[in-house]
């Protein structure tokens, strides 16, 4: 790789994850954003997927507190009720444009109580559409269920494989790769459980990555906290939550990687703040930036609050930029409710 882009792509990681700021995923896909419309009564169309976004993204202020936005293919090429597109309101606001550009996970051949990511078709030619349109980053995430015998090893090596396989693509268009397996909180698995699994995980992925020359200093990883299962009788305190991630990340992720921004998961949107806070405060001194990018955690509030109507826009963009500044505060271990 010509040194200009490493040092691009190093600048962009590191601006991402710089303090005090964090990462929006809103790159939903129609079936998940309609899912979670759904919920709370909005119908989902290309137009109400529009204003919602919208919303989001003309907060007052989010500059502060917000680093970059990771996007929907649907959402990057469509233009703002006033006329200018999405990205450049981002751009204007100061957050750097993102985009998802995995194509889902499905059911595993011969394996279907597991998922692999799909998406490596064409991902070259797409990559530099993207770019073209303005992202500066990237986003892929592999799922990794606990269950009776299953993670298979099959099932980890071949999304650690396609999560190095993409970020190998990003880098060479110029685009900072988010790396994001995720060990998923379904089950009754133990907090051990999900350590285990997950420290497997990120050591099989950065296997990958050697082998595909991905540059450590120009991506950032998106792991899940190592965290109890959401239907385990037992519930980890939010001190054990911190301690077992960290120690898990010490042992599977490379000092050279500048920042780990976490997925919430399905944890609520405090506890995620939560978890987050008590790594930044019990741990100094750790080689990677600990911060966030969240859907769910971020979003759940403004989309109940607003619900659709254009009369709620002002008291949704509330409830965002205090779930947005709750964590902004985490990322020092500042944080209380
Ligand atoms: P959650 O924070 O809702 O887990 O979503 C993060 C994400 O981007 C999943 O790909």
């Amino acid at each position: 790789m010509e040194f200009s882009t490493l040092e691009r792509l190093e600048e962009t990681a590191l601006e991402l994850v710089s303090p005090g700021r964090g990462i929006l995923a809103a790159d939903e896909s129609h079936g998940t954003i309609g899912k979670r419309f759904k919920a709370v009564g909005i119908e989902s169309t290309e137009e109400t997927r529009r204003d919602y976004r919208e919303m989001l993204f003309t907060t007052e202020g989010i500059s502060e507190v917000l680093s970059g936005s990771i996007l929907f293919d649907e959402t990057i090429r469509q233009d703002a009720s006033d006329g200018r597109p999405l990205v450049e309101v981002l751009k204007e606001a100061g957050v750097i444009p993102g985009i998802k550009v995995d194509g889902g996970a499905v059911a595993m051949p011969l394996s279907p109580d597991e998922k692999v990511t799909q998406g490596l078709d064409r991902l070259r030619e797409r990559l530099q559409e993207y770019s073209d349109l303005g992202a500066r980053f990237t986003k892929w995430r592999a799922v990794i269920t606990i269950g009776p015998d299953i993670p298979t090893s099959a099932c980890v090596e071949a999304n650690a494989q396609s999560l190095a396989r993409f970020a190998a693509h990003s880098q060479e268009a110029g685009l900072v790769p988010i790396v994001e397996p995720e060990v998923l909180i379904d089950g009754e698995h133990t907090i051990e459980e999900c350590y285990e699994t997950t420290l497997w995980t990120l050591n099989r992925t950065f296997h990958h990555l050697y082998e595909h020359n991905v540059e450590l200093s120009g991506m950032l990883l998106k792991p899940n906290m190592v965290i109890s299962g959401k239907d385990a009788e037992e519930q980890a305190p939010v001190e054990e939550v911190a301690a077992m991630t960290v120690e898990c990340l010490l042992r599977g992720v490379p000092a050279a990687v500048p920042g780990i921004v976490f997925l919430s998961g399905g944890q609520s949107d405090k506890q995620a703040t939560a978890h987050l806070n008590a790594m930044n405060r019990m741990y100094e001194g750790l080689p990677w930036e600990l911060s966030f990018s969240y859907a769910r955690a971020l979003q759940e509030r403004p989309m109940e609050t607003w619900a659709g109507k254009s009369e709620n826009v002002e008291a949704a963009q509330r409830a965002f930029r205090h779930r947005l500044k709750m964590n902004a505060a985490a990322r020092s271990g500042g944080y209380s409710e």
